[in-house]
């Protein structure tokens, strides 16, 4: 039989009254006289394997006390219903043969410091807060793909090597491409996706995306995986409706498929219920920083809102709450000023609640070419390098709108993982890039 088909943990229930062979690690181990609890993980989820002294032969039961956490061995054994066990099942073990006896188990139950853990990263994965976390994201990447295959966008794979910012110039990662060229690690697959949306009507990227950022935060990465939509014809107020809908519906998948894992997680779902079911919160800038002025903070027009601040904006709500029509003088260059407020930008960010932040910004782009060419001038972008950009504005102009949503924010909110570090494999981040 094929690894592929071999027997999990989890598909057991199914599987009652018969005698399965399964291989995978040790979790943890209680010893009770002539009893062995053994708890097996696959990856798929976690077993508990009962060994009788007096019902098995000498050598299993001598094999089943050398099982060290994290040693790894194949058990044979009748599955049986035992409604107190995760997924209902329990195994009566007949067989046992350990592969590799594990010695010395770096993680053990004593608190280790984040920096011990992030730099064991690699076996820090195996312990059942990371595998829940690593579920999730893994769900909610599927349903972003079902989400706009199922609306009729096409996926389009942007660049990681470009010539030019999209994010502004503070925090690019710069790589020498030939001798007398530089290269710059993607910021976001925006540009690239505005003229693909102009050949195939509804588009996406979704992949890695590099910010050199040089503080360290609990929200930043300096690797992340950004999802962008982007669709020709549509304004600012379709694209508000979009981006509702897809975290509404990203929040419902996690909420039906990923069950077990929040419960791991302890995630109190209440929040996210409400974010599946109830229309969310919209406000605009100025509305905002009216909000923000009656809770103490003395914030202006123009002033950008830092993470106290969106943490306060959305107190009190139990959805998601967008903020639209920023300062275009604190937002991108691409972003369409807003005819009746020419101060603002039609622009959207989306801040999630209980404090995990900024989710999601987006806008409606600037589809004049004299104007966008002029903004490119005005914060001094190198012309040639957006020619192409410009084209899109040349030849049968339109309007069009997109945004972004970082994959790791969204997990972490999703989890209640407080720390983008933990919602992503292998995080890169500020002095940090082992293993
Ligand atoms: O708001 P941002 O910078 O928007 C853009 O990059 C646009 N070009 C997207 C678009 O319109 N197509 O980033 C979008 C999202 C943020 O809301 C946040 O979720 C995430 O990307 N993000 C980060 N996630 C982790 N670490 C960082 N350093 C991040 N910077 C942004
Ligand atoms: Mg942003």
């Amino acid at each position: 039989m094929s690894n592929g088909t071999a027997p999990s943990i989890s598909g057991l229930s199914s599987s009652v009254g018969e005698t399965v062979t399964l291989k995978g690690w040790l979790y943890n181990r209680r010893d009770s006289g002539k009893i062995r609890f053994l708890v097996l993980r696959d990856g798929s989820g976690y077993l508990q394997c009962v060994v009788v002294k007096k019902e098995v032969p000498e050598d299993v039961w001598e094999s089943s006390g050398l099982l060290t956490q994290e040693t790894s061995f194949e058990v044979t054994g009748v599955v049986r219903e035992a409604p107190r066990q995760e997924g209902g099942v329990e195994l009566g073990v007949t067989g046992l043969t350990v592969l590799s006896v594990c010695h010395d188990w770096p993680i053990t139950p004593k608190e280790h410091g984040v920096d011990f853990l992030m730099s064991q990263r690699h076996l820090w994965l195996r312990s059942a807060r990371q595998v829940a976390i690593l579920k999730v994201r893994s769900e909610v990447e599927s349903a972003i793909h079902d989400f706009y295959h199922s609306r009729g966008y096409t996926k389009i794979d942007s660049p990681i090597l470009t010539p030019a910012a999209c994010e502004g110039t503070s925090n690019l990662f710069e790589t020498q491409y030939t001798e007398d060229e530089k290269a710059y690690l993607s910021q976001s697959g925006q540009l690239y996706l505005e003229p693909a949306c102009a050949a195939l009507g509804k588009v996406y990227c979704f992949g890695p995306t590099f910010r050199a950022e040089k503080s360290k935060t609990r929200r930043h990465l300096r690797e992340f995986w950004m999802v962008e939509p982007e669709v020709a014809f549509m304004e600012i107020d379709g694209l508000l409706d979009l981006a509702e809908e897809f975290i509404k519906e990203l929040t419902t998948r996690v909420l039906d498929r990923r069950k077990d894992d929040l419960k791991r997680l302890e995630r109190d779902t209440t929040k996210l219920e409400a974010t599946a079911t109830r229309p969310f919160t919209r406000m605009t800038y100025r509305e905002a920083i009216e909000n923000l002025a009656g809770k103490g903070f003395p914030v202006k027009f123009g002033d950008d809102l830092g993470g106290d601040e969106e943490t306060a904006l959305t107190e009190g709500f139990d959805t998601p709450v967008l903020v639209t029509r920023y300062p275009s003088s604190i937002k991108a260059f691409y972003m369409q000023p807003d005819p009746a407020d020419p101060e603002v930008a039609l622009c959207v960010d989306v801040l999630a609640p209980e404090g995990y932040g900024e989710l999601i910004g987006g806008s409606q782009r600037i589809h004049d070419h004299d104007l966008l060419l002029a903004r490119i001038r005005q914060q001094e972008l190198p012309i040639e390098a957006f020619q192409w950009y410009l084209d899109v504005r040349k030849y049968g102009t339109f309007p069009h709108s997109g945004f972004g949503m970082g994959l790791e924010r969204f997990t972490a909110w999703m989890c209640g993982v407080p720390h983008l570090r933990e919602c992503i494999p292998y995080p890169r981040m500020l002095y940090r890039i082992y293993p």
